[in-house]
């Protein structure tokens, strides 16, 4: 008896403790399910506004954070009241202005908290601040300039790695033009409004927007994007430099970086231009120089110089080329000469950046290198030619032979066959 009245108790401790576990595991559940963020469904502000839902909100990376409309606009997303979804209390802010768009999106984007999960820096709205949209909005409060929404759309944002993203390299340059091509607003800023139409032209311009190369300079390249400033002359180097870094390189070797260092150069661009760069060319010999030293003047001259030896190795690879293309022709083999023709040519091509030193003594030794090719070439063709005239000339004595061998046997066959008609017996 004793044991069977200890087992029951034994059983409903158990029972008890069982009843204890499962409610407060349920009351657990219940509790983090409300804490949970509620679901599109549930969302009064979806509900009521499920067009701009459907039509902008839905598919962005944000919607599939399953960050909605109260995160930005404030407001209470339980409440299908419209009184009361934006009662004062909820922080409803309404359609933001411009200051507090970029800090309602600042209050994520700059909070390590929120951002570390997802692995996106946080450093957006501090250089935002920095760069000349920021200052003018936050400084001198003119909205005019960009803020977060007008570069990266404010519903429907897609990661930056979309091809359909507004800023995505080959979309950034039209997303600038909005503005930058707006000449009633740049005017009112003192700035040109064919920013673009000069891009659309340059050779980095041709190569991100007809090629898709997004490795080509867009405007962010050279302006950074949250902190879009103008390049100050003495940062134009390092915008270039940082994908042109052998012209750089050599560019320090030249007689203008200790005058690009104390600030009276701009670098690249005092050559090439910012906007409308051109694909390069030794006429710039001509026309860049002249700009800023008297034609005839040493400084002229060291460029003219530099144009000389280019036409002169450029003419002289012309010609060699059309040598050894005439010699195939001609069926002479020259696929020794080919190869060196093809590898001279990669050499001087990848020795360009060289001429950035503007250094004569190092750009005659590389093209008088080529020319020493094109010339041995030169000769190899005409000892080859002769030897193939030589060679022509040799078997005429041949031909001569093997003709007189011919007519021989001919007279000697008709002589053979004359003989059988006269003897028939013979067969
Ligand atoms: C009961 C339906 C309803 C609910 C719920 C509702 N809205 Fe609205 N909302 C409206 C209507 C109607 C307008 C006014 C029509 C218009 O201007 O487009 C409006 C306007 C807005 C505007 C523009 C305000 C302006 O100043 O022009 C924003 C932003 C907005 N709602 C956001 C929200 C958010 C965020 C929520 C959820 C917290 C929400 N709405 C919930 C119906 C609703
Ligand atoms: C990531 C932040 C963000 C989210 C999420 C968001 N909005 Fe907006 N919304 C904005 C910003 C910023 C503007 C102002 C754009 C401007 O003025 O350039 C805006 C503008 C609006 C406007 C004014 C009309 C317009 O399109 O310019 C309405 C209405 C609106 N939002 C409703 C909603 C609703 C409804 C949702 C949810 C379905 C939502 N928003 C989600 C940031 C957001
Ligand atoms: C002038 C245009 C412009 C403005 C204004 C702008 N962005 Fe961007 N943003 C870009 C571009 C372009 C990229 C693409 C990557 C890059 O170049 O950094 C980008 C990238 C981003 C990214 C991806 C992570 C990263 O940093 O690369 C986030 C997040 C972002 N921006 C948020 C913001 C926020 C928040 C604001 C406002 C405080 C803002 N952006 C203002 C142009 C802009
Ligand atoms: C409530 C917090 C929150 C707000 C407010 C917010 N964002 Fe975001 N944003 C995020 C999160 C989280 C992600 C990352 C989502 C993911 O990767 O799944 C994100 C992603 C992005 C991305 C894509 C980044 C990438 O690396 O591809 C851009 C661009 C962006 N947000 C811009 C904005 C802009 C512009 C605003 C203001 C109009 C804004 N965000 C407001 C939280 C927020
Ligand atoms: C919403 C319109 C708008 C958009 C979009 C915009 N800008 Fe601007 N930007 C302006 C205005 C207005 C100014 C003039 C403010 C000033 O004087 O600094 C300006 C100034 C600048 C300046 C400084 C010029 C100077 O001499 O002070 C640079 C550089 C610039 N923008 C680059 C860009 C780039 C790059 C983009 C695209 C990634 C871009 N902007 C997108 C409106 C815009
Ligand atoms: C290859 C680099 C490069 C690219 C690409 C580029 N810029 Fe510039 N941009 C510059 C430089 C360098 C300056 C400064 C010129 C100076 O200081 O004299 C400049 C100047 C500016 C200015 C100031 C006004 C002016 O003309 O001096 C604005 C605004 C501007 N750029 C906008 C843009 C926009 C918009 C795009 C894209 C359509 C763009 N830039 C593409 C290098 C570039
Ligand atoms: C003093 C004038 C001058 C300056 C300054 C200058 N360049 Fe050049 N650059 C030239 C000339 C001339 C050529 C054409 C050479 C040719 O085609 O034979 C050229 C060619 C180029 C080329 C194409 C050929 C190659 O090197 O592959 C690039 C790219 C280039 N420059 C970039 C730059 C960058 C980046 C800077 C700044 C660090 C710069 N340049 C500064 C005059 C200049
Ligand atoms: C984001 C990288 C990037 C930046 C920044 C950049 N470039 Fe380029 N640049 C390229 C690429 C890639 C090409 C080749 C485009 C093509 O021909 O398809 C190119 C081509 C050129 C050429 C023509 C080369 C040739 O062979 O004829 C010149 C000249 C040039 N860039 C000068 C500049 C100058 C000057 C700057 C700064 C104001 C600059 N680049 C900034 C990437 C860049
Ligand atoms: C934007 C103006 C500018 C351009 C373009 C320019 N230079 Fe210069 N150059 C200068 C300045 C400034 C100095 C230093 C002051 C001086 O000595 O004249 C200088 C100095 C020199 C010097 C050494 C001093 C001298 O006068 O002999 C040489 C050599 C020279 N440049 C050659 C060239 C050549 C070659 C080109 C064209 C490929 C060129 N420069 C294009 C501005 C320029």
């Amino acid at each position: 008896m004793t044991t069977d009245k200890t087992k029951v108790q034994l059983l409903s401790v158990l029972l008890h403790l069982f009843r204890v576990a499962f409610f407060s595991l349920f009351f657990l559940w219940q509790g983090l399910s409300t804490a949970a963020p509620q679901s599109v469904e549930e969302n009064a502000c979806v509900t009521c506004h499920s067009d701009i839902w459907e039509r902008e909100v839905q598919g962005s990376v944000h919607a599939r954070a399953n960050i909605l409309c109260q995160d930005c606009h404030g407001g209470d997303p339980t409440q299908l009241d419209i009184e009361a979804a934006k009662a004062p209390a909820t922080g409803f802010v309404g359609v933001p202005d411009k200051k507090k768009i970029a800090e309602t999106c600042g209050s994520c984007h700059a909070n390590v908290e929120v951002m570390n999960f997802y692995g996106i820096r946080t450093d957006q709205l501090a250089r935002y601040k920095t760069s000349g949209h920021g200052k003018k909005l936050f400084e001198e409060g003119k909205d005019q300039v960009a803020v977060c929404s007008d570069c990266h759309g404010h519903h429907h944002i897609l990661p930056i790695s979309d091809p359909n993203s507004s800023v995505y390299p080959t979309n950034i340059p039209k997303t600038c033009n909005q503005c930058h091509g707006n000449e009633a607003l740049m005017a009112g800023f003192g700035l040109p409004a064919d920013i673009f139409s000069k891009y659309q032209r340059s050779v980095h311009g041709k190569a991100v927007l007809e090629k898709k190369d997004v490795s080509a300079a867009n405007c962010t390249s050279c302006h950074g994007s949250h902190g879009a400033i103008p390049p100050g002359v003495r940062d134009i180097g390092a915008a270039c430099g940082k994908c042109h870094v052998n012209e750089k390189k050599y560019f320090l070797e030249s007689v203008h970086a200790p005058v690009a260092e104390g600030g009276n150069f701009s670098e690249c661009i005092a050559c090439h231009g910012n906007h409308e760069v051109h694909p390069a060319s030794k006429l710039l010999y001509r026309t860049a120089c002249i700009q800023c030293h008297a034609a005839g003047s040493p400084a002229a001259e060291v460029g003219e110089n530099l144009f000389r030896v280019l036409a002169q190795s450029e003419s002289e690879l012309k010609a060699a080329e059309a040598l050894v293309k005439g010699a195939s022709i001609e069926g002479i083999f020259v696929e020794e000469e080919m190869g060196a023709l093809e590898d001279a040519k990669t050499n001087v091509i990848s020795m360009a950046p060289v001429q950035h030193s503007l250094s004569a003594d190092r750009i005659s030794g590389l093209y008088e290198k080529f020319s020493e090719v094109a010339r041995e070439i030169k000769t190899r063709v005409h000892q080859k030619r002769e030897f193939l005239k030589w060679r022509k000339i040799a078997l005429i004595p041949i031909w001569i032979f093997v003709l007189l061998m011919a007519s021989a046997l001919w007279y000697k066959y008709k002589q053979l066959q004359s003989r059988r008609k006269g003897n028939p017996s013979s067969e």
